[in-house]
């Protein structure tokens, strides 16, 4: 058929042609750690369902913060796992909690690397719910509002560099906003997580995190799988909010999402690759049915492609160590 006008091989025949014709980038700036942080030392604890991940003390997390910040890692976001839980989340607010100790450490030893706190109560209730539940079986939206700015203000004073509210409390990010502003912390943003859905995709997180509900679920403040309009609902009053970033969770499943997002806003957009999606992935490496790095940079390729500027993964070590020797 040497009649063919249009032969898009044309271009794919050599691999300068190909790297020249590449439209997305992927590089370990783009990529944020996640970090389960436990109290005590020395200790680091394999999260079953997500393995090569573990629940670390905070000296153990300096050790990993150095790691990320050696990679050139974009930041690394903290959760934190007190010892203590009780129905008002305490720990959360205390100056002295492990998130703000672990802060303080981390920001002590690698002052350079992006630390970002993941914000929310779930860790730090005795019924992990991601806030106050009041009366019966309901989270208590603006009570909880009045804790997140707390909370938000002691990450504040302990050196974090970025919030990012996890709850799906209405109104979250005003409330942090006001709160960080009137302790004169105007300068530190929040990476809302704006679009979040209720998902399944968070199975092994639970685990890790110690958070599961003790009763019912989060469909109540989590959104549908199912929407799509409520997603530019979230994005538009977080917009208005004044979120700095806002953030699509989980990822995979959810790229159409992502793209929207990236089409109604000029802010930068986050994807979260949830842990179940890194679960997936480590079974069939496992099994030897995937081959892990090309699988990999094939998914985080995808996350940019569809239009988020980072990208918050469990994969993030491996992958930066593969960017860098590909060179
Ligand atoms: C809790 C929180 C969750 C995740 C991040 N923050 C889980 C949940 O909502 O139950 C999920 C992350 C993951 O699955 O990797 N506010
Ligand atoms: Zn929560």
């Amino acid at each position: 058929m040497a009649s063919l006008t249009h032969r898009p091989r044309r271009l794919r025949r050599h691999p300068a042609s190909r790297d020249m014709m590449r439209e997305t980038f992927l590089s370990p700036a783009h990529l944020i750690y996640p970090m389960f942080v436990v109290e005590d030392e020395a200790r680091r604890i394999p999260v079953a369902s997500m393995p090569g991940v573990d629940q670390v003390s905070i000296d153990e997390a300096v050790k990993d913060a150095k790691r990320a910040y050696e990679l050139g890692l974009g930041g690394v976001i903290l959760f934190g796992i007190p010892d203590h839980k009780d129905p008002a989340g305490h720990d959360a607010y205390d100056p002295n909690g492990v998130v703000q100790r672990a802060i303080r450490a981390i920001k002590a030893e690698v002052p350079e690397l992006y630390l970002i706190a993941d914000l929310c109560l779930c860790e730090f209730t005795d019924h992990g719910h991601c806030g106050i539940v009041h009366p019966v079986d309901t989270v208590d939206n603006d009570a909880t509002l009045k804790l997140l700015g707390r909370i938000a203000v002691t990450y504040a004073q302990a050196g974090i560099d970025m919030v990012a509210p996890s709850g799906m409390m209405d109104g979250m990010v005003e409330a942090i906003r006001h709160a960080l502003d009137s302790a004169e912390h105007e300068s530190i943003p929040i990476m809302a997580y704006s679009v979040k859905y209720a998902s399944a995709f968070y199975g092994p997180f639970r685990d890790a995190a110690d958070n599961a509900p003790s009763f019912g679920d989060r469909r109540a403040y989590q959104m549908d799988p199912a929407n799509r309009q409520e997603a530019l609902r979230e994005l538009e009053l977080d917009l208005e909010q004044g979120a700095d970033v806002v953030m699509v969770k989980p990822g995979l499943p959810y790229l159409d999402i992502i793209r929207d997002v990236r089409e109604r806003t000029h802010l930068p957009v986050a994807a979260y690759n949830v842990s179940g999606e890194y679960a997936m992935i480590k079974a069939a490496v496992h099994n030897g049915w995937l081959e892990e790095e090309r699988t990999v940079l094939e998914m985080l390729t995808s996350f940019r492609r569809a239009g988020a500027n980072m990208i918050l993964t469990y994969h993030a070590l491996d992958a930066a160590q593969w960017l860098r020797a590909a060179g």
